[in-house]
């Protein structure tokens, strides 16, 4: 019997490769487009149109084809002649689709290009010798407190920011600079927001309580959460999401062409914001519930993002900009 199954995968497999490379032959005689023209030609520009050619591509017959979604994106355009000459697609004829294709083909190897640029980010340790490390460092303080100034390197004031003790280096271990990195993006670019969520996040969670009831609960039980080890922890879905592809549909739809590490950090700091929301919204007891709510609050996220028209922030360019304040 189990040889019978064998056998009937194996044909099963046979049959669905072949008849969809005859269903491609068929239609590509009917139509005198190649299934690239035809995703091309029938998708928005985007994650709709650039997720089709991404695939279309890695299943594709051709070493070429295969291989062009791992072009170094210097080599794009050449690559992007070469299909069309291996396709036999005339771009006098064409214009558009060498376009098309090519943002597609930019997002997609810059997808790549920008994991390298995390990860090494992500394995870059904490180094407090380093003055470039040290900087950031003071930089995240003073976009967090700026009304009060760190009275040393070593102090126990980086708990009020969320940190473990006296020394954030500690903290950084999970991520390396890529959780810094992030924090201080947050802080600095989206300051009214992030000095909103760390104030929240200090916030006793039962503010409506008598004073004698506040007394008999622990101080632990009572404070939201810590927001830096959050914020490191954040970034550690952030990448996650990134590492597993399901960012591809929000970056596709949001970066032009290449995706860089501003579009990762401005996704970072959506996730920060979504995930207090959502924190406040399933008002845990205490923050030994951090599990169960971030589990439930990545779930989430990977649903929105299988919708290929998902954008979870939406990112302004100048030009857009000025269409708003019309
Ligand atoms: C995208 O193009 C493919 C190939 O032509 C087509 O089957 C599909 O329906 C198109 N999708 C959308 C959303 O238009
Ligand atoms: C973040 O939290 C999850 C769940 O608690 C844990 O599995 C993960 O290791 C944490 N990541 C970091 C970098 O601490």
């Amino acid at each position: 019997v189990r040889h019978f199954v064998t056998q009937l995968n194996l044909f099963l497999f046979l049959s669905c490769k072949y008849l969809r490379q005859g269903r491609k032959f068929l239609v590509r005689k009917l139509t005198g487009r190649c299934e690239l023209q035809r995703i091309c030609y029938n998708n928005k520009s985007g994650a709709h149109r650039t997720l089709k050619i991404e695939s279309s591509l890695k299943f594709s017959k051709s070493e070429l084809l295969q291989s062009a979604v791992i072009v170094h994106p210097d080599s794009v355009e050449k690559t992007i002649d070469d299909i069309m000459t291996l396709k036999k697609i005339d771009p006098d004829i064409n214009p558009q689709l060498g376009i098309s294709l090519q943002a597609s083909l930019l997002q997609i190897v810059g997808y790549h290009k920008l994991m390298a640029e995390v990860e090494k980010l992500r394995r870059e340790p904490y180094d407090c010798n380093n003055p470039e490390h040290e900087e950031m460092l003071v930089k995240l303080w003073k976009a967090l407190r700026p009304e009060s100034p760190l009275t040393g390197r070593i102090s126990k004031q980086w708990m009020e920011i969320g940190f473990q003790g006296s020394d954030p280096k500690t903290d950084f271990r999970g991520m390396g600079l890529l959780g810094l990195h992030s924090l201080l993006y947050f802080a600095e670019h989206d300051q009214a927001a992030a000095l909103q969520v760390l104030h929240d996040s200090l916030q006793p969670k039962h503010s409506k309580m008598s004073k004698a009831e506040w007394d008999k609960k622990s101080f632990e039980k009572a404070i939201g959460y810590s927001f830096a080890i959050v914020g490191i922890n954040i970034t550690d879905l952030a990448y996650t999401l990134l590492v597993n592809g399901a960012l591809k549909t929000h970056l596709y739809n949001v970066a032009p062409e290449i995706p860089n590490m501003v579009h990762f950090q401005q996704t970072f700091s959506y996730l920060m914001q979504e995930f207090h929301r959502f924190w406040t919204e399933e008002d845990p007891c205490d923050i030994m519930e951090f599990n169960r709510v971030r589990n439930k609050f990545y779930k989430r996220i990977l649903t929105q993002l299988k919708d290929p028209d998902m954008v979870l922030c939406p990112h302004f360019t100048a030009s857009d900009l000025h269409l708003i304040t019309l």
